[in-house]
């Protein structure tokens, strides 16, 4: 549920800190979070998706935006594709967690600097990569933000977004988390799961929040208007994972259902194996194939202009 069209930009911005200071904890679990090979694979191919294409590049300074605990940021540190990471975002709690991370992997050169993505507190022209996952639809003026980020890139700088809601992914993603949450109880028999004490939702002081946070959900044309407007060059817009996020979002929601510790490693090597199975199908059929509009996320980059 987007936050109610009235709330003001403050509102939102209020909303989100709190909501994601007290999630931040329990972020990295709730979300099946990896800092290992899988989640380097996943992140690298989100990045080459976004960007058409990686091709050995790396990037000096990089710049993340709404970084939470790290996720997309850390991968990418440890796969050597960026060299000095200042890592931002709205939420303070969500930066220690992301700070505690790194120190825990041994991972130098990282910044974090709390700050919300439409006044960033940086020089012009300071780095050569603007990047996030599944941020931009939390931020009321994203004019303004895509202003900032060009101001922050040197010339010739990408920027680079992924895991942004489609609009026709958003509305579809209701269907398979309803059909989990019906098929639930007789998949907590079949695999001898137990039953969640407190609902999950309710497991983080926040959880009132939840439905405040998110502002937009994305046709491929809104984000093709803000690189155009924006003044990038060399703009793309893409879209991913149809198959796979209908399956992952119904394996939420029967997951969420049981006492995570009361679910078998067997169930999860399936869970885990056949959403990476439909993924394939996804990258290699579908993803070229069919318009960008219909899958769940979809992927922006562009270019600023060269001096
Ligand atoms: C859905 S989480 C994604 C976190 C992380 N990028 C990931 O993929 O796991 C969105 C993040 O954006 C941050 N955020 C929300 N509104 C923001 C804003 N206006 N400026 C900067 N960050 C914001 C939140 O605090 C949160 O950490």
């Amino acid at each position: 549920m987007p936050a109610s069209p009235t709330a003001t930009p403050e509102h939102i911005k209020d909303v989100n800190t709190r909501y994601h200071d007290a999630a931040a904890e329990e972020y990295d679990a709730k979300w099946g979070i990896d800092f290992g090979d899988i989640g380097q694979r996943q992140v690298r191919l989100k990045l080459v998706k976004a960007l058409g294409g990686l091709d050995g590049r790396r990037f000096g300074d990089a710049l993340e935006i709404g970084s939470g605990t790290g996720y997309f940021s850390l991968n990418l540190v440890q796969l050597g594709v960026i060299e000095h990471l200042t890592a931002t975002d709205i939420s303070p709690g969500m930066l220690r967690r992301l700070a505690a991370t790194a120190a825990t992997l041994d991972l130098d050169g990282i910044t974090t600097v709390a700050t919300e993505a439409e006044e960033l507190p940086f020089a012009d022209e300071s780095f050569d990569l603007v990047f996030g996952h599944a941020v931009l639809h939390h931020i009321p003026d994203l004019d303004r933000a895509f202003a900032e980020f060009k101001r922050v890139l040197r010339p010739g700088g990408m920027i680079a977004f992924a895991g942004e809601p489609s609009r026709h992914g958003d509305r579809l993603a209701a269907l398979p988390k309803r059909a989990g949450l019906l098929v639930a109880p007789a998949w907590r028999r079949l695999i001898g799961a137990r039953r969640r004490a407190v609902p999950e939702a309710e497991q983080s002081g926040g959880h009132a929040l939840e439905g405040e946070v998110d502002v937009h959900a994305f046709a491929p044309a809104d984000l093709r208007k803000l690189l155009r407007d924006g003044g990038f060059e060399d703009r793309r817009v893409g879209g991913e994972e149809l198959l796979s996020n209908a399956w992952g979002w119904g394996l939420r929601a029967v997951e969420s259902s049981a006492e995570p510790e009361s679910v078998s490693l067997r169930w999860r090597r399936f869970a885990f194996r056949s959403y990476i199975a439909l993924q394939k199908v996804d990258t290699g059929l579908l993803e070229p194939r069919l318009p960008a509009e219909l899958f769940y996320n979809l992927l922006v980059s562009g270019r600023k202009p060269a001096a």
